[in-house]
């Protein structure tokens, strides 16, 4: 799967004066970014706390003339598709980028890149599914990381979140996570907040760490609810006692609990279907891997013709 879907040459080019020599006087700062006091051309700014505001300008590209000392940076809103390695990098002191509501599909691995100071980055509301590897490595002082609205399929790409050591506010409500793995996490100790709601989650052991967190966990109102297995109550968070949980949020094989003889009928090449009187209803997936107590020699003997 190709990480960014950017085409290879939308980049801006800057203006250029024609003597290389000046060019080699100047500053690097006055090269590699506008100065302080400029602001992009579509953009507002406010230059006493560093903030550029672009919200709702149809951007396709980062806009032109961005300062480098830029601390914020608003540009939810805007149709931005792609993000590639190193295009933020020219801003190495922002703190806060909100890129919600664009139509983000690739970030490239480093997108994030240079990023040191950045403690807020909301990526709400954009098409991203899956997150390369090492996407946040360098981001040690996000606190605030809001993914949610998109069409995540998974994050188990092992250690999705590295680096993220102070991450306290995550946002993955809406999505379509079956789960979300602690080992997905630098660390899980420093979040605070947590939205998992709005997403198909399959509740056994992977999720119990959120399980073990849920009085201490601030889910924001929105406790996360369980699609499947079956058997177990949406909203089980909320409404089963500690001692039933625990039992309910299991990995373990599916095994018949009740092993009480049952008559079926069927004609002879059709396929027959015995009840399963298990606490637990089989998913789809683990159906599979079932485990039959009795052999089917022993089955078959009891149909009846
Ligand atoms: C986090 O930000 C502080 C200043 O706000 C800075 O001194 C520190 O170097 C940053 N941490 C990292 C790992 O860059
Ligand atoms: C999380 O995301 C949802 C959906 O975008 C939003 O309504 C909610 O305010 C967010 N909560 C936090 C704490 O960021």
């Amino acid at each position: 799967m190709r990480p960014c879907a950017c085409p290879p040459l939308l980049r801006r080019h800057r203006y250029l004066p024609a003597g290389r020599v000046l060019l080699l006087a100047l500053p690097w700062a006055l090269l590699s970014a506008a100065p302080l006091s400029a602001c992009p051309a579509r953009c507002e700014c406010v230059p006493q706390v560093r903030s550029v505001l672009c919200q709702r300008r149809r951007l396709t590209a980062l806009p032109e003339g961005i300062p480098t000392e830029t601390r914020v940076l608003e540009l939810s809103r805007n149709r931005l598709r792609c993000l590639t390695a190193g295009e933020l990098s020219a801003f190495p002191l922002l703190e806060e980028l909100d890129l919600s509501e664009n139509a983000l599909a690739g970030l490239e691995p480093g997108a994030f890149g240079g990023l040191p100071q950045l403690r807020a980055l909301r990526l709400r509301g954009n098409q991203l599914r899956l997150l390369p590897a090492g996407l946040f490595a360098g981001l040690a002082n996000l606190t605030l990381l809001d993914l949610s609205e998109n069409r995540l399929v998974v994050l188990v790409e092992p250690r999705a979140l590295f680096g993220l050591r102070q991450i306290r506010l995550l946002n993955l409500s809406a999505n379509f996570l079956p789960t979300l793995e602690e080992a997905a996490f630098h660390s899980v100790n420093s979040l605070e907040t947590l939205r998992l709601d709005r997403n198909p989650l399959v509740c056994d052991c992977r999720l119990l760490w959120v399980l073990q967190r849920r009085k201490t966990l601030d889910f924001d109102g929105q406790l996360p609810t369980c699609s499947s297995p079956p058997g177990i109550p949406g909203d089980a968070l909320r409404a089963l006692p500690d001692a039933v949980l625990f039992e309910f949020f299991t990995c373990q094989r599916p095994r018949i609990r009740e092993r009480r003889l049952q008559r079926v009928t069927a004609l002879e090449g059709q396929p027959v279907s015995f009840l399963c009187p298990l606490g637990i209803q089989l998913t789809a997936s683990r159906a599979r891997s079932a485990v039959w107590l009795k052999r089917i020699q022993s089955l078959r003997s009891r149909v009846q013709f």
